[in-house]
């Protein structure tokens, strides 16, 4: 059973949208498929046809009580043969003030506990987040292997991904739990340059962690979304069908890699040791295609004064290969002011290159 979460804390992003046509497309290709709304907005369980306001019990009862884990199944709702969801409702905004008295740990791993009991029903659980990184979000990362966040064209803004990144980045090391991170590019407008020369920089930026498959706007999502089905079973030959059935067969292609330790011992990676000397600079990191940009995400840092400077030593783990990277310096993104080798991007940015031998 795969799990998915759909993270992304801006809203209207499209986490929704892909949570649910994603789902619809899997099912259509033969997959038996869970959709688990972890936003107490209820816009997933709406759009797969199922009204919050007449479920008798919802997440909420499977999340608030440790004993309930296995009652997950039950309050389940067919939508199609082989599509379900678990269903939010409005309730489901008490549950971080219900449980704040508890330790994290155990606050943070109810759906992972409750997703444990059905692992045999399912061939893949996508969970819909909300719009923030609270408890359900938390949640969600913690329970899932896999997280895609769709990134909106129209209105990117890659410091808000660069966040985003870094906070999974520390939630997962916080609960000691990898996960594998894809961006998926939606809400695209090919019409406009603006959205263009943005696809072009996201691709560039994150490279193969950036989906092939781009979800195009198309009004027929939000028709779908209204009717509550996926689009795929209303509109066959609408874009929104393509590109989610193009994201499916992405997905299906491409199952989470190996654990991180038989990944490392194929590598062979290297110690690699960079520095950066800056006299008023008060927080340096380094990002790069190595950690995802994600700044200093799986790398060591050491800092010391130098006479009236202060000195980062960033220790890499790095395969033989060539890397872009940049240093975050107190949140501006700068090349390496000491590395003449640069890459000018397709958008006219300039990232420093380093070659691992
Ligand atoms: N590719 C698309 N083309 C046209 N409309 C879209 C597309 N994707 C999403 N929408 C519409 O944009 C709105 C926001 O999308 P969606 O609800 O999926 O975002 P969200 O990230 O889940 O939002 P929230 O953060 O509020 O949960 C919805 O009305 C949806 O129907
Ligand atoms: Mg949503």
């Amino acid at each position: 059973m795969r799990v998915i979460a759909i993270v992304n804390q801006k809203g209207g992003c499209g986490k929704t949208t892909t949570t649910t046509n994603l789902a619809g497309c899997l099912n259509a290709d033969g997959a038996r498929v869970l959709v688990v709304d972890m936003d107490p907005q209820a816009h997933a369980t709406l759009a797969l046809g199922v009204d919050p306001e007449t479920v008798e019990e919802n997440l909420y009862e499977v999340l608030s009580d440790p004993a309930s884990a296995a009652r997950l199944i039950d309050v389940c709702i067919e939508s199609r043969e082989h599509l379900f969801v678990a269903p939010s409702g409005i309730v489901l905004s008490a549950l971080e003030q219900k449980l704040s008295a508890e330790p994290v740990e155990s606050r943070t791993d109810r759906l992972a506990r409750a997703l444990e009991t059905v692992t045999e029903f399912f061939d893949y659980v996508l969970i819909d987040c909300p719009p923030n990184v609270g408890l359900l979000t938390f949640n969600a990362l913690r329970a899932a292997r896999e997280v895609i966040v769709p990134l909106e064209m129209s209105y990117f803004a890659i410091h808000g991904v660069q966040k985003l990144l870094e906070t999974i980045a520390l939630l997962s090391e916080r609960i000691g739990h990898e996960v594998e991170v894809r961006i998926l590019p939606t809400l695209y407008d090919g019409r406009t340059r603006y959205a263009r020369e943005t696809l072009s920089e996201v691709r560039e930026m994150f490279k193969d962690l950036c989906f092939d498959t781009v979800i195009r706007q198309n009004v027929k999502l939000r028709e779908a979304a209204r009717r509550g089905t996926p689009i795929n079973f209303f509109a066959r030959t609408a874009n929104g069908t393509l590109d989610y059935s193009a994201l499916a067969v992405e997905v299906e292609a491409t199952p989470p890699a190996l654990e991180a330790e038989s990944r490392d011992s194929v590598v062979d990676p290297r110690e690699v040791v960079v520095r950066f000397r800056d006299e008023r600079a008060s927080d340096v990191r380094i990002a790069g295609d190595f950690n995802g940009w994600v700044p200093d995400k799986g790398v060591r840092s050491l800092i010391e004064a130098e006479g009236g400077d202060r000195v980062w030593t960033k220790i890499l783990q790095l395969a033989p290969g060539r890397y872009e990277y940049r240093y975050v310096v107190d949140g501006e993104w700068r090349e390496d002011p000491d590395n003449p080798e640069v890459e000018t991007t397709a958008v006219g940015g300039r990232n420093s290159v380093l070659v691992v031998r």
